[in-house]
């Protein structure tokens, strides 16, 4: 393993740790959130419907969420989860104006642009935690520039499965795999991005649980991508105002 990715690992092991994974909440005999799925391991994840399932892959319906998220620019795949990581795992253990401790949740996602053919990535990467239920409603604004609390629309998502310690190169190829089954069952998506969702420390060696999401044609973009997120936030405001202007100006007319 790459330096970068032990890194990353001893991380995510930490925070897995503290987030209480060795005892999770069924061990304590405490009903497990959300009716969550056994790969969440008893911490929060995001409420999604499962709307079909094949041997190949799953298609899923996120609820639109809050999270956290940070960019990434200019990085390798391994190093840009681990900075990522590392700016988002501080925002959750209390750097944030209201010195909120918040607890970890799974999985820890990260969106790829990945070139046309899924061979290559552009090197900005965005790394991203699901907001526990607790903050859904107002989340601790972060002191770091660099993080973002975005509210992402509900997303509908092609979901393949797969385990194993994760690369970028893994990662890439099961997202290629996961793009051609869809090409052959003639299912039109999205391809400009897809995320990578991981939910295991590196202390499980066995039956690890990773997951690619590509997002269905007719679904609201894995936005995430802080940049056009926050743009849609402006438009929307933008449109708004200029409603209420129209409004007002029809008020003095009549
Ligand atoms: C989906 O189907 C596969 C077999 O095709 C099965 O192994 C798997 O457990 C199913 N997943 C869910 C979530 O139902
Ligand atoms: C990566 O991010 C930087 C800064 O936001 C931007 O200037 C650059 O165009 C991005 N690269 C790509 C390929 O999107």
């Amino acid at each position: 393993m790459k330096a970068s990715l032990v890194a990353t690992c001893l991380l995510a092991a930490v925070a897995l740790a503290s987030a209480g994974r060795l005892i999770s909440p069924s061990d304590l005999g405490l009903p497990v959130v959300n009716d969550a799925p056994d790969f969440c391991h008893g911490l929060e994840c995001p409420p999604f419907k499962l709307l079909k399932n094949t041997s190949q892959y799953q298609l899923r319906e996120y609820e639109g969420a809050k999270f956290v998220g940070t960019t990434v620019e200019g990085s390798n795949f391994e190093a840009a989860i681990t900075k990522g990581f590392t700016r988002l795992f501080r925002y959750i253990s209390g750097n944030n104006v209201d010195n909120a401790k918040i607890s970890m949740t799974t999985p820890v996602i990260t969106f790829v642009k990945p070139s046309s053919d899924f061979k290559s990535a552009d090197k900005n990467y965005t790394i991203a935690f699901y907001l526990p239920q607790q903050f859904q409603g107002s989340a601790p604004e972060p002191k770091d520039e660099e993080i973002n609390i975005v509210d992402a629309p509900g997303v509908t998502v092609y979901v393949k499965v797969f385990g194993g310690f994760a690369t970028g190169g893994a990662v890439l190829k099961e997202a290629e795999t996961l793009r051609q089954d869809l090409i052959q069952d003639d299912i039109s998506f999205k391809d400009r991005a897809f995320a990578f969702a991981a939910y295991d420390g590196p202390q499980k060696l066995i039956n690890r649980h990773n997951e690619v999401w590509i997002t269905a044609a007719d679904s609201d973009s894995i936005g995430m991508n802080m940049l056009s997120l926050s743009a849609t936030t402006i438009d929307a405001v933008q449109s708004a105002l200029a409603a209420a202007q129209k409004a007002v100006a029809q008020m003095f007319h009549n």
